[in-house]
């Protein structure tokens, strides 16, 4: 167990999750240097600089630089991959899976070329079939490419249930299975208030709109923002992700996993609790499910594989 902090952690796509990430690992000092990539000129440049000089004010020396090459990315201990196009309204997320699934076999491309050792993080969408992509372009064993979906939207999850209760957001339980999309599965029956089951706490009516509010989190941050999706809470989600790996706390979070038999799947991408520490993915835990928890899960599980094998026609095996 190696407890020194990384060297350097890339973060691909100067976006609005990456510029934002990029922030948050030089305010936490996770590691000690963050580059930044991204194909537009001056973009991560920019970026790049105007985090380092947040750093006097903030407090932190970690390195933040941006380029437009992968040269500054080699030997990355962990890699974020951010690069695609964010929905617009109307838009679901599998929408973006032509376009993105070019950019990630391009970006993946290079990862192998110049980091070959790295835990890669995906983000971009649609986010289980886009670990797809990375898995196979990279060659990657599973346990170094890890989808970020889960911890997203258990954190809306939770952040309506400590609304609904009014309570600190702190002490609200929750986790959400499946694909990050509209058919994901809040788990109601695993959540619970400072160790209050929510079913004490809110009634049934109260819990399902909870629960529809949550599957549908990402849409109503879009139809806010018009432009594009969002940010904050992804960004600070991959960062919880990334601490657990580098601190090798263990925690299990939520995470979208290379599945293979756990849960009855084969071979596939799905949000699943899974332990996160020095060796990236350490552990899927296996939870008991109802009837209808497994059936919830099962539709999940078919619209991901859906997408799965619209790539397979588009990304050489
Ligand atoms: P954004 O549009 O702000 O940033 C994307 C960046 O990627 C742009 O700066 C663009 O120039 C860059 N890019 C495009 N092609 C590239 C390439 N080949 N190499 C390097 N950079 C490239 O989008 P935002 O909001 O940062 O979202 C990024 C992606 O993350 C989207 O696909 C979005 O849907 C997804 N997302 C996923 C979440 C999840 O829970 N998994 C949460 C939030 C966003
Ligand atoms: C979200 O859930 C767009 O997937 C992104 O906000």
């Amino acid at each position: 167990m190696s407890l020194s902090l990384p060297k350097k952690i890339a973060v691909v796509g100067a976006g609005n999750v990456g510029a934002t990430t990029a922030q948050r690992l030089a305010e936490k000092a996770l590691c000690q240097e963050v580059v930044l990539v991204d194909i537009v000129e001056g973009v991560p440049q920019g970026k790049a600089l105007d985090i380092a000089e947040s750093g006097p004010v903030y407090g932190y020396d970690t390195r933040v630089t941006g380029s437009n090459t992968y040269d500054p990315v080699q030997g990355a201990d962990i890699v974020v991959i951010t690069a695609g196009m964010p929905r617009k309204p109307g838009m679901s997320r599998d929408d973006l899976l032509d376009a993105n699934a070019k950019i990630m076999t391009s970006v993946c491309t290079e990862i192998k070329r110049v980091a070959p050792n790295a835990f890669v993080i995906v983000v971009s969408n649609p986010l289980d079939a886009m670990c797809h992509v990375a898995l196979q372009v990279t060659g990657f064993p599973s346990n170094r490419v890890i989808g970020m979906a889960g911890v997203l939207d258990t954190a809306r999850f939770r952040t309506f249930i400590a609304e609904a209760v009014d309570a600190s957001v702190e002490q609200v339980q929750a986790f959400v299975l499946g694909g990050h999309g509209d058919t994901m599965v809040p788990l109601v029956r695993y959540t619970n208030v400072a160790g209050i089951p929510i079913t004490e706490l809110l009634d049934q009516p109260t819990i399902d709109a909870i629960v529809d509010r949550a599957r549908n989190g990402g849409a109503e941050i879009v139809k806010y923002l018009k432009t594009g999706s969002a940010f904050y809470a992804p960004s600070a989600s991959v960062v919880e992700m990334i601490e657990s790996i580098v601190r090798n706390k263990k925690k299990i979070l939520p995470c979208s996993v290379y599945l293979q038999g756990q849960y009855g799947v084969n071979n596939l991408y799905v949000g699943v609790p899974a332990k996160l520490g020095a060796n990236g993915l350490e552990e899927v835990v296996e939870i008991t499910l109802t009837d209808a928890e497994k059936t919830q899960l099962n539709v999940s599980v078919e619209d991901v594989a859906r997408n799965v094998e619209t790539l397979k026609a588009m990304v050489p095996a």
